[in-house]
């Protein structure tokens, strides 16, 4: 399949599988490791897409399902797609639709043709395919567009578990026959199995097989202990490094909070995306390298500093080096009352992941992962030692 990005291993930890990669695409280059911040209707909500740029975010996400059904796919074709239709100039990803209508409406039923479910809009029956997915996807002008998948809860078992499995395989060759844009337009297939060592074994090998662009792991996150989570990335990320001749991009979907990134990161995952951090500033939660906070508890009353010492984001910098200086006390007066609460606390939590990341990747480059991982779990954790 042809391959409209490119990827260059920058650096290697020596004691783990973490990598630092320079991922180029469409909209320009990507460094990994890598959140991804949702922007599930074209907006990452409360802030401007020149606020999300200037943060240093280089791709965001968009869902198929949502932009589909508003502004729908007459109007994507007009505005020339979501890049235009937002005004955002870096990378966008989209998640294939299949996973958020399993996931919101509890109507959906999944036959082979596709995913069934009732218009929220109407009410009318409608049919998501792998064909019309990869046809919104196309006019959305995604980098990155996700195959449709068969997605079950992570915990089931059995001849379901099976049958979805194979379905996402079968699904992502009716994908890649219906591509249009496969010379602009990246297509990553979607590793299923859930938390069956064997049935991830077969997925990887078929999925492989198939030489997509890029490669998610699906189906986690869904309630299942880490060590069950653990083990499904490392077969994943160990059998990919075996089996495929030149690296690509390996993406764990719907993963967001920093202690399972950072361990995700040394098993050799380079992508992420999740709502919690947007979704948790909007419930007054800050996310800090001490923990999170929640705003709204009474100690920050008269806490006037910023949420984090040392952090760079426009709401944590001082006035006098060009920030905004805001300190917890407002924040704890804002929070759950006003949307500039909302507002803040989502540039910080985004700033913080992508500084998460970005360290991350600074200490692989200089070898220095392992040192970076402890220090990241004694702050989390408040030993002093
Ligand atoms: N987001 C989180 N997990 C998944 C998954 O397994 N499939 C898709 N399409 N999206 C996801
Ligand atoms: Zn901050």
């Amino acid at each position: 399949m042809k391959k409209p990005l490119s990827l260059k291993v920058v650096g290697r930890c020596s004691s783990s599988k973490a990598r630092a990669t320079d991922l180029v695409l469409p909209h320009g280059i990507v460094k990994t490791p890598v959140f991804m911040p949702v922007a599930t209707q074209a907006s990452l909500k409360g802030l401007t897409p020149e606020q999300l740029a200037e943060l240093g975010c280089s791709i965001c996400l968009n869902n198929t399902y949502h932009l589909g059904l508003k502004p729908g796919q007459d109007v994507l074709d007009a505005v020339g797609g979501a890049h235009k239709l937002q005004s955002w100039e870096g990378n966008i990803l989209t998640d294939s639709g299949g996973f958020q209508m399993v996931s919101l409406l509890k109507l959906a039923t999944i036959t082979e043709d596709g995913v069934q479910f009732l218009s929220p809009h109407d009410g009318s029956p409608m049919l998501l395919t792998p064909e019309h997915s990869m046809s919104l996807q196309n006019s959305i002008g995604a980098d990155i567009m996700m195959q449709l998948d068969d997605v079950v809860s992570t915990l089931t078992t059995g001849a379901r578990l099976e049958e979805a499995t194979n379905r996402s395989i079968r699904w992502l060759d009716r994908c890649i026959a219906s591509h249009k844009r496969p010379e602009t337009q990246n297509l990553f297939c979607i590793i299923q199995g859930g938390l069956d060592l064997d049935l991830r074994k077969m997925c990887v090998k078929e999925m492989v097989a198939r030489d997509t662009p890029g490669i998610a792991i699906g189906g986690l996150s869904g309630g299942e202990e880490k060590q069950h989570f653990c083990e499904v990335v490392d077969l994943c990320t160990t059998m990919l490094n075996e089996l495929l001749p030149e690296p690509k991009p390996i993406y764990c979907m719907g993963i967001g909070f920093a202690e399972d990134l950072i361990v995700s990161v040394a098993l050799g995952v380079d992508m992420f995306d999740c709502v919690f951090p947007t979704r948790t500033a909007r419930f007054g939660t800050a996310l800090t390298r001490f923990g999170n906070l929640n705003m709204r508890h009474a100690r920050y009353a008269s806490e006037f500093k910023p949420l984090e010492d040392d952090c760079t984001c426009p709401v944590c910098r001082s006035r006098d080096a060009g920030g905004f200086g805001i300190t917890r006390a407002y924040l704890h007066q804002l929070a759950g009352r006003d949307t500039t609460g909302a507002h803040l606390l989502t540039l910080h939590n985004v700033a913080y992941q992508l500084r998460l990341m970005s360290e991350a990747r600074q200490a692989i480059i200089e070898d220095r992962f392992p040192a970076y991982v402890s220090k990241f779990f004694k702050d989390l954790h408040g030993s002093k030692d």
